[in-house]
């Protein structure tokens, strides 16, 4: 059986990932930070499921910060395959964790190459590069050939990564690759990211459990696909005979402003009513167009985006009312409660 590392198992990706290669029978070792509270609501069904008799997936304590935990998992595991996802990976907070950001989604990677270098493994290592590379854009729609423009320390950290999966490949004949995947969203997706702030905040407006959404700018554009079809992608580069660098996108732009305003009306609801600004979620530099050309991975990996926006919006809704009604019934459940006592 393969034997495939996910750093980042606990986020969004990681948990879709973790569920791909269980499902193509990979033996799945996941590396989790210490928290003081639990973090692995996105891979807990993956234990709990029935039909997994035998534990296909453990999970180590490890940080990218730390090479030493990165050194002794590679060899206690030997992995055919190492997946690259743990980062920083909030951009607005990377302008307030510059150092950080930079310590885990830049040397982080390095720490991982060095330590498969260093063991002598075989191991195929990719790399979670960004659509935040180009930044302030040199062309559109961006391909993998389209200059870098990195415009926050997130993507600054994320070019440094980028470069090194790069150098190791062509230093010491490496199979590190690098995926530049442009937004990707889902129901597990972190809800601080503005998708899923909008899904969660207009499906608790719409349950009558918060009054206004209180958000940035509206102006800018992203390319948004489904994770779960982005995980899909990730495998596949790691399945050629050549290691190379691969863009998955979805060739469709949307902005901020009509995210909320699909979201919204699918709920019969007016986002002017309820979309309130605030500075606070501004960036001191904004990326305002993201586009991608998908034509490299479409040709070389077969890969193509299954779901559309409107797929999407709809997935992310429908996840997101369950939860606030949810959520409603239990604040009235406690209401009730609070008069019974009285
Ligand atoms: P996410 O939900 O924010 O997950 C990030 C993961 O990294 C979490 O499991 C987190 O663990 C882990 N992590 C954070 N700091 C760490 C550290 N010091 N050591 C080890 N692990 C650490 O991100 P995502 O959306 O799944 O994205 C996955 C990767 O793809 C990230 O590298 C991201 O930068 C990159 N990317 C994402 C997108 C996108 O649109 N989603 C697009 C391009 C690239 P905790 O659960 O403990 O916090
Ligand atoms: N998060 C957030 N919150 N963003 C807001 C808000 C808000 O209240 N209001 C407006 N925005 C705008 C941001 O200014 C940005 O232009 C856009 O919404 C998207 O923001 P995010 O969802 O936070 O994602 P991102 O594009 O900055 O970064 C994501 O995608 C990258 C790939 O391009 C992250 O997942 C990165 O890790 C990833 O590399």
């Amino acid at each position: 059986m393969p034997k495939a590392i996910i750093t980042g198992i606990t986020g969004q990706d990681g948990s879709y990932l973790a569920e791909l290669l269980l499902s193509k029978g990979y033996d799945v070792w996941g590396l989790v930070r210490r928290s003081s509270s639990f973090n692995t609501a996105r891979i807990d069904h993956l234990y709990q499921d029935p039909h997994h008799r035998e534990v296909k997936l453990r999970l180590v304590y490890g940080d990218l910060n730390d090479s030493t935990s990165l050194a002794n998992v590679l060899e206690e595991v030997k992995p055919d395959e190492v997946y690259n996802l743990g980062a920083q990976s909030h951009v607005r907070v990377s302008f307030d964790i510059p150092e950080y950001t930079g310590e885990i989604s830049g040397m982080g990677s390095v720490r991982l190459l060095e330590a498969i270098r260093r063991q002598n493994l075989k191991t195929r290592f990719y790399q979670a590069s960004s659509s935040e590379l180009f930044g302030k854009v040199h062309e559109v729609p961006q391909k993998e050939t389209t200059p870098f423009h990195p415009r926050s320390p997130y993507a600054a950290a994320k070019a440094y990564a980028y470069y090194i999966t790069l150098n190791y490949r062509e230093a010491y004949g490496m199979f590190a690759v690098n995926g530049i995947l442009f937004n990707h969203e889902s129901p597990r997706r972190g809800e601080t990211f503005v998708t899923r702030k909008i899904t969660r905040g207009a499906t608790r407006i719409k349950v009558g459990l918060q009054d206004k959404l209180y958000m940035g700018n509206l102006e800018s554009k992203r390319d948004w696909g489904f994770a779960g079809d982005y995980v899909e992608g990730m495998w596949r580069m790691l399945q050629t005979q050549e290691p190379d660098d691969f863009v998955l996108a979805t060739g469709e732009t949307h902005s901020v402003r009509e995210f909320a305003e699909k979201v919204f009306a699918s709920l019969d609801l007016d986002y002017k009513q309820y979309v309130e600004y605030d500075a606070k979620y501004e960036r001191p530099a904004e990326v305002d167009l993201l586009l991608g050309d998908y034509a490299k991975a479409k040709t070389k990996l077969g890969w193509e985006p299954k779901v559309s926006f409107d797929g999407l919006v709809k997935m992310m809704v429908d996840a997101d009312l369950v939860l606030a009604k949810e959520e409603k019934a239990l604040a009235d459940h406690k209401e009730l409660v609070r008069q019974g006592q009285q």
